[in-house]
């Protein structure tokens, strides 16, 4: 018998489960008790599991196929698990902007399920902006305007070759040198509509998405600039703090998230399974 609580984190979205054991292979009762919890929260957490790598790919895999992310050097043996780290020497992180992973794909990730190997004793917390709330906050006069819009979503924060040296220079998560500097850039939505919950967000962030539909970057740039900022009010947000053997599964189709880089001098290591989506509609 489960004995899984869910208790919210903030009242934007995130709740914190307990009472599960993943490595004990959960019945299906129990995965989806799960996905009902994220679907309502957005964001789900869980403290003090003690997890293989093949038991994390596991439990990404009762949610759907995993991706193995396009740009990044993945962990050697295990292409499907993305090493999230910040060596102590290194200047920046991983994921330091608000965003959605990988929106520039025609289909991008219904969510990311990343679990904590080593945390510095203070900092390293990551943010999530809820993107229903964003949304539904906004006047009927924007849904309307945005409700008809599509945007380009662009690779090229992770794809052009000097922004690649650069991070690699300064990251210690590492980008692969061995893939073209092609941009991938795929048309999305503004405003999408949830394929489980049938709830509609607001679907752009800063990194990638690079213009609206038959409107130059120049002519985009005011109304993008509101959007962004709008989508990470205080309000829309929760914080997490991580602990070793803490995990987070967000569903990046109505999220924004950012982790914060305020714990220099420290190591942080985590490691990211990613489940692929749909196409945004
Ligand atoms: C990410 O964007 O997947 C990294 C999040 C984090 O390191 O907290």
């Amino acid at each position: 018998m489960s004995r899984m609580k869910v208790a919210p984190l903030g009242g934007a979205c995130g709740a914190i489960i307990s009472g599960l054991d993943l490595s004990s292979g959960l019945d299906d009762h129990a995965i989806g008790s799960i996905r009902q919890a994220l679907l309502r929260h957005q964001v789900i957490f869980l403290r003090d599991q003690s997890l293989t790598r093949e038991q994390h790919k596991a439990f990404g895999r009762k949610f759907g196929p995993l991706l193995v992310h396009p740009q990044y050097a993945n962990l050697e043996g295990h292409p499907e698990i993305l090493p999230v780290l910040k060596e102590a020497h290194a200047h920046e992180n991983v994921g330091g902007v608000w965003h959605s992973d990988l929106s520039n794909l025609l289909t991008p990730p219904l969510g990311s399920i990343l679990y904590a190997k080593e945390i510095p004793p203070f900092g390293g917390d990551t943010m999530f902006a809820n993107q229903y709330l964003a949304y539904e906050t906004l006047s009927d006069g924007m849904k309307t305007l945005l409700g008809r819009m599509r945007a380009y979503h662009s690779s090229r924060v992770l794809s052009d070759r000097a922004t690649r040296e650069d991070r690699n220079a300064t990251r210690s998560t590492k980008l692969r040198n061995d893939i073209d500097d092609d941009d991938n850039v795929n048309l999305h939505p503004v405003v999408r509509t949830h394929p489980e919950t049938g709830r509609k967000s607001l679907f752009i962030d800063a990194p990638h998405t690079i213009a609206f539909e038959n409107m130059t970057e120049e002519e985009s740039a005011p109304l993008l600039a509101y959007l962004v900022a709008h989508s990470t009010m205080p309000e829309f947000t929760c914080r997490f703090r991580w602990e070793t053997g803490s995990m987070a599964f967000w569903d990046n189709r109505c999220l924004l998230h950012y982790a914060l880089n305020d714990y220099h001098g420290q190591r942080r290591y985590l490691e990211r399974v990613t489940i692929r989506g749909t196409r945004p509609d």
